[in-house]
């Protein structure tokens, strides 16, 4: 069986102590850290940008997976590599040149992620496999934490998985992950779960150890 990994969400962690966030949250087990970023105009909610990213580089020692909910996404593309992101990922959704997009990401040195919402299908997907190293199923619509899992995408990323084949690219799951959720998104091929809410329910920076037992729970 594949190996799942869990990537938290820092969109549910105290927003003035992002650094001691991380920390706690790879101390707790976490395999990666999440980082949304949010324009406000690609989705209705705004978190931060490419300066906040660089300042909580230092206090993440495994990958820091960037998902840009933003729109246009190529004049950032460098910035965010600059921060230090290991993983970009982009959206399909957000602009018409997704295959240029995704050769800005590699040419800058980071790995590739494409994003889809949950109204997307996955036709175009087969004519971008060879430029991503991950695709990300949104299982919410993008923008807030705390949303319910829309099930419609299990038959995705099932599909997803068998389209990749024998290909290592990792399929993502990015919304409503809960000890229910899990398991059905890790039958269907999912192998990077994100989680906010699940995650940093009931800890603190000062009471961390609710983040590993959540961890571990999912
Ligand atoms: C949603 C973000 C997610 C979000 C997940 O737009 O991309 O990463 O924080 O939050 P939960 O796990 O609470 O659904
Ligand atoms: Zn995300």
């Amino acid at each position: 069986t594949r190996s799942i990994k869990i990537a938290p969400s820092i969109l549910s962690a105290d927003f003035a102590a992002f650094g001691a966030e991380c920390r706690a949250i790879e101390a707790q087990g976490a395999d990666w850290v999440h980082v949304d970023v949010m324009d406000g105009h690609f989705v209705p909610n705004i978190t931060f940008g490419p300066a906040t990213c660089a300042a909580i580089r230092p206090h993440i020692k495994g990958v820091m997976d960037v998902h840009l909910m933003i729109a246009p996404v190529d004049p950032y593309i460098e910035a965010f590599a600059a921060a230090g992101a290991d993983i970009i990922t982009a959206h399909l959704e957000a602009g018409p040149h997704i295959h240029r997009t995704l050769q800005a990401i590699r040419g800058a040195g980071a790995k590739a992620g494409l994003a889809l919402n949950p109204g997307t299908g996955i036709d175009s997907v087969a004519h971008l496999l060879d430029m991503v190293d991950l695709i990300c199923v949104m299982t919410v619509n993008p923008g807030f934490g705390g949303q319910k899992f829309i099930h419609s995408q299990l038959e995705k990323i099932r599909q997803l998985r068998a389209l990749i084949g024998d290909r290592s690219v990792h399929i993502e799951i990015d919304g409503g992950v809960t000890t229910e959720t899990a398991p059905l998104v890790a039958a269907a091929g999912a192998d990077v779960l994100v989680a906010g809410s699940a995650v940093f329910r009931g800890g603190s920076v000062a009471d961390p150890a609710p983040y590993g037992e959540n961890i571990r729970a999912i």
